[in-house]
């Protein structure tokens, strides 16, 4: 594509030595062409956790950039990540979020395809094509690689991109790990809740490592309750309000990886600083002080694993940003909380 800014335009739009961002960032269509183009065809993208498509033929609905890719299991108990686009004439082969099939019926004009996204039905193919429609150079547009790193599922459009556990780097693997080791498995529950947010993406993701809001923003939730010693502390007097939060004294850790992964928040330590409705003991088990590590452990942050998935405090509500330019029309615009 013709680049409506030249590469040191775009460098100078973050300005790492005062902190500052030019806000065109946040609105500007060719910014946002750009990352589709350099960051969403690139890089890792989230598809969804291995327990939510457990069986041959479980099927759930994600995105990479604006495209809506099908993530399946295929009968070989794999993983396949297909652009919902048929190859015939363009029409979406499937219009559910989640489910089961055992195949995709195009519903335009009756192409078919498998698991793997093979072309193995086409009607008409004697009386229209003459059996000389290849059908081999036919099938759906797949990701070109799909990995799964503890049960977290994604893929990348590119072939030459680096393989997953690279890309995540050891803040981006710390960040999975820091959900992923609280137990001896894992399994999302069923339900995805959507927000749509006429935003673009990245103020979305720039929120979720952001804990100077915090006492502001969610002063009444503070005032509530939320965030007070876990109930089974016997020390602790539900009846009387919480004391005021002082979070801005609280010791915070920043962790910055390569390829744009961060974790950001309170440091957990030997006083256990922070909220305190969460069971922490998980950071007891063998397996998980090998995974995180010293430092690993002791971040209570928000992990964002570039460019759009995160995971909130509680630990139990991995969040997935849809991209979303402002121009772009609402439908777009799904973040999901599963
Ligand atoms: Fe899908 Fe024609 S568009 S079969």
């Amino acid at each position: 594509m013709t680049l409506a800014y030249k590469n040191d335009e775009l460098l100078h739009m973050v300005d790492q030595d005062t902190g500052t961002v030019d806000r065109r960032i946040f609105f500007d269509q060719d910014v946002y062409e750009l990352e589709l183009e350099r960051i969403f065809a690139r890089a890792w993208n989230f598809m969804c956790h291995e327990t939510q498509i457990p069986t041959p033929g479980d099927f759930f609905m994600s995105f990479i950039g604006e495209d809506r890719v099908i993530c399946l299991r295929d009968n070989d108990g794999g993983f396949q990540v297909l652009v919902n686009t048929c190859r015939h004439r363009g029409n979406a082969i499937c219009r559910a979020d989640e489910g089961h099939a055992t195949s995709f019926m195009c519903t335009y004009h009756g192409w078919t395809y498998d698991l793997k996204g093979n072309l193995v039905g086409v009607p008409g193919f004697r009386e229209v094509y003459h059996e000389e429609l290849d059908r081999e150079n036919w099938g759906l547009i797949k990701a070109a690689q799909v990995e799964n790193y503890h049960g977290f599922v994604f893929a990348n459009m590119d072939p030459q991109a680096p393989g997953l556990v690279d890309y995540l780097g050891d803040v981006g693997r710390i960040g999975l790990d820091l959900l992923a080791q609280r137990g001896e498995a894992m399994e999302m529950v069923p339900g995805v809740q959507k927000y749509t947010i006429p935003c673009n993406w990245k103020l979305s993701v720039d929120n979720v490592w952001d804990w100077y809001h915090a006492q502001t923003s969610h002063a009444s939730a503070f005032q509530s309750g939320y965030g007070r010693p876990r109930a089974r502390d016997a020390a602790v007097d539900l009846s009387k309000p919480p004391p005021p939060t002082d979070q801005l004294k609280w010791d915070q850790l920043v962790l910055l990886g390569e390829y744009g992964h961060a974790i950001s928040g309170p440091l957990y330590g030997p006083d256990k600083q922070g909220p305190g409705i969460i069971n922490e003991d998980w950071r007891e088990r063998p397996q998980a002080k090998e995974a995180l590590g010293s430092v690993g452990l002791k971040s209570r942050g928000h992990p964002n694993i570039f460019p759009t998935i995160s995971f909130l405090p509680c630990g139990l509500q991995p969040a997935r940003s849809a991209c979303a330019s402002p121009r772009v029309p609402a439908r777009r615009r799904s973040g999901g909380s599963l």
